[in-house]
């Protein structure tokens, strides 16, 4: 199969096959970063553009690391250090990053729609890190890695997600991707914390916590998104801990080796118990290591490595 994508924008618009060509892909790459030496020089002479106008610290740094890990040159602009704050637009700033020539821009930005925007605009590749309440393909295709990684599958799989659905773009992508690969995904919440129509992405919809998690094979909580809610959704933390963290007695219900995780950041004691967080059902820390790998696949893709036999050792 030949990877003739330019942009990685949602996983909505990657198939089945492209899906599992990435993940393929990054598995391979995973081992580079163990070696004495972690880095090949697959991408050199390449100039990736790092635009984060959100905090970001796994997506970012992870972003970074893989492009040094390939060897290619990586440089940073936020939106306070850049001169949007002096009203420049977001396509005249991207405009003018095209201008130095780079290979690929990767972008982060709050409002749904921006990468998609940009990548209209520009010629060079654009890589989505998380578009306002919209997408982030690059962690769930990180989710879906691990998964597989440690289930040998995602197909059959009982995959139940838990939080607030609305304003996650995790939330989004996780349910297209898994349930394009076959898992059934069921989302929990309160009711303030569900969009109607989430169904029609391809999951069900829980009653409570218990029936979401029982017999689960993966439990996947998510913070709650304070930043982007206009208003207040749920009476306490200690009330939406209470009725929607995962802790032990909850986990307890779910399917034999069930595996837990999150995209982070954790707010510990509200959506997820320390001792569950830390437990050695947790798969939290394996998502950021295999962050790093899925981002060198995603730059080894679109750069052209899917289309030719390319040396990455
Ligand atoms: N999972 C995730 O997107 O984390 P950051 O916001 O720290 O990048």
């Amino acid at each position: 199969m030949v990877f003739t994508r330019k942009d990685i924008l949602d996983i909505n618009s990657l198939d089945k096959d492209e899906i599992s060509m990435i993940l393929d892909t990054a598995q391979g790459m995973k081992e580079i970063s163990q070696r004495p030496v972690k880095k090949v020089p697959t991408l050199r002479g390449k100039t990736i553009v790092l635009f984060f106008q959100e905090p970001s610290t796994r997506t970012k740094l992870s972003f970074d690391i893989a492009a040094k890990r390939l060897s290619a040159d990586s440089v940073s602009i936020s939106k306070s250090s850049s001169s949007i704050v002096k009203g420049e637009t977001l396509v005249d700033t991207a405009r003018n990053l095209e201008s130095m020539n780079p290979d690929i821009i990767v972008m982060r930005h709050s409002s749904s729609g921006a990468a998609h925007q940009i990548s209209q605009r520009v010629k060079c590749s654009v890589i989505n890190a998380g578009d306002g309440i919209h997408a982030h393909p690059s962690q769930a295709l990180l989710d879906m890695m691990t998964i597989r990684e440690k289930k040998g599958k995602i197909e059959g799989l009982k995959i139940a997600i838990v939080g607030d659905i609305s304003h996650s773009r995790v939330a989004r992508s996780d349910i297209i991707g898994l349930s394009r690969m076959g898992a059934k995904v069921t989302i929990c919440a309160p009711g303030t914390m569900i969009p109607p129509g989430i169904e029609d992405l391809g999951c069900g919809v829980a009653e409570n916590m218990e029936s979401c998690v029982t017999d689960a094979d993966v439990i996947m909580m998510l913070r709650i998104q304070k930043e982007r809610q206009e208003n207040i959704l749920f009476p306490t933390e200690r009330e939406y801990a209470a009725l929607y963290g995962l802790n032990r007695k909850r986990l307890d219900l779910a399917g034999k080796d069930a595996i837990v995780m999150h995209p982070g950041p954790l707010n510990r004691g509200v959506e997820i118990s320390s001792g569950v967080a830390d437990s050695g059902c947790s798969l939290i820390l394996e998502q950021v290591t295999n962050g790093v790998a899925l981002r060198m696949a995603l730059y080894y893709l679109v750069a052209g490595g899917g289309s030719r036999h390319a040396d990455v050792d």
